[in-house]
């Protein structure tokens, strides 16, 4: 059962709805974004935005005969802003969909609006498990956490690795990351010597770090979302981690296309578990990275595709249905779908409505002098495994 909505007042469930029924008569498809566009997770709103831009130049701004207006709005990943922002859009705006939520809270804040008034939410970033349980209008093109930490765990468990140390973000995909790693080694004979919790805002991993050494596990896993890497890369090398023979694995996070070839040879060698290399061989993939850079000038990382694959979902689903924005007959149409993306083939779950995509082990080596994620192993279709645990 879905829980209860917490929306302010019955008056404004009302005005949900009817918001909801009168955009549906206009000849526009309006999209609400929410990401965060300044603050700590500026870099997921500006991949993202640049990913949504991209689809929509290359796929034309019209679907079954409507308009796609799209409209950005800057959450800086504060879960009150996105509620508030959600409301509005869906209010005043009378958007039929809304897209984005760069971090997990800011997604789980709008879950309750999106059941209410039945307006599908695309979660493009956030990786918490449990996201697409809090609304039925909500389908996921990001990724869960665990998804790549229990391949991650099972390669350990293969290659010899025996003593770790755990070190995550202290929020909710931190722990889901912790937790299904440290449940999938220790099953398997593995031993966590140590689990440590670092605050989201203004990381300090050094004292963390420290103690890694002091302890020396064969192998630290460290999660926390893919826009601190470049703090986590400046103290690991002052803590001189590179060389102490501790071997650092995890989810792809920690080397991120967006900052990996600014973060020196200390990277070299680490491996991680994701769903997505900007290397990923395939002639999709090239041609996307390379308009992505001719637009952008940066590199497109896994956030980025999120919006990309978000936009595509909405698209056809749109050509499905006809153009009718009805949000049942929107998620009848993305539930189940599958299609070829950059990362390479993905679906939506029809009865999660969370992504199926294949996870790739890739170690960090240099490619034409500059630092990439090579893949080397690819495990096919894998689902969100903490919801096929709790089957
Ligand atoms: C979130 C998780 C990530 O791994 C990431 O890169 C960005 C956001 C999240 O769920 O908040």
């Amino acid at each position: 059962m879905f829980r209860t909505p917490v929306v302010n007042s019955i008056v404004v469930a009302a005005a949900l709805g009817l918001a909801a029924a009168s955009a549906q008569a206009q000849g526009t498809v309006k999209i609400g974004v929410l990401l965060p566009m300044t603050g700590q997770q500026q870099s997921t709103g500006v991949q993202i935005a640049a990913a949504i831009r991209l689809y929509m130049a290359q796929n034309g701004d019209t679907v079954a005969g409507k308009k796609i207006e799209v409209i950005f709005k800057d959450d800086g990943a504060v879960p009150d802003n996105s509620k508030r922002l959600a409301q509005e859009l869906i209010v005043n705006d009378k958007v039929n969909l809304l897209v984005g939520f760069g971090v997990t809270p800011a997604a789980l804040a709008v879950a309750p609006l999106s059941a209410e008034a039945k307006v599908p939410q695309i979660v493009m970033a956030a990786g918490t498990s449990i996201i697409t349980e809090r609304s039925p209008y909500i389908v996921r093109t990001s990724f869960t956490l665990p998804q790549s930490t229990v391949i991650m765990a099972n390669w350990a468990l293969k290659n010899g690795i025996k003593k770790v140390v755990s070190m995550v973000s202290d929020y909710a995909p931190g722990i889901d990351a912790e937790g299904s790693f440290k449940d999938t080694f220790t099953k398997g004979g593995g031993q966590i010597v140590e689990s440590m919790r670092i605050p989201l805002a203004n990381p300090d991993f050094a004292p963390f770090l420290q103690r890694i050494r002091d302890i020396g596990p064969d192998t630290a896993f460290i999660y926390f979302p893919g826009t601190q890497a470049g703090i986590f890369a400046k103290q690991f090398a002052e803590r001189g981690l590179g060389q102490s023979g501790i071997k650092v694995i995890g989810p792809g996070d920690l080397t991120d296309d967006d900052e990996l070839n600014g973060l020196g040879d200390q990277m070299l060698g680490m491996i991680t578990a994701h769903q997505y290399s900007a290397l990923h061989d395939s002639p999709m993939n090239k041609a996307y990275v390379a308009a992505f850079k001719q637009a952008n000038n940066f590199r497109p990382n896994f956030i980025s595709l999120g919006g990309y694959d978000g936009m595509h979902v909405i698209y056809e689903a749109l050509k499905k249905t006809g153009g009718k924005t009805d949000g049942d007959a929107l998620l009848a149409a993305m539930k189940g779908m599958r299609w070829e993306s950059p990362r390479g083939t993905i679906s939506i779950d029809p009865d999660t409505r969370d992504i199926v995509q294949n996870i790739y082990m890739r170690k960090v080596e240099k490619v034409n002098g500059e630092l990439y994620n090579v893949e080397f192993q690819t495990f096919e279709a894998v689902k969100d495994p903490m919801k096929s645990a709790k089957k």
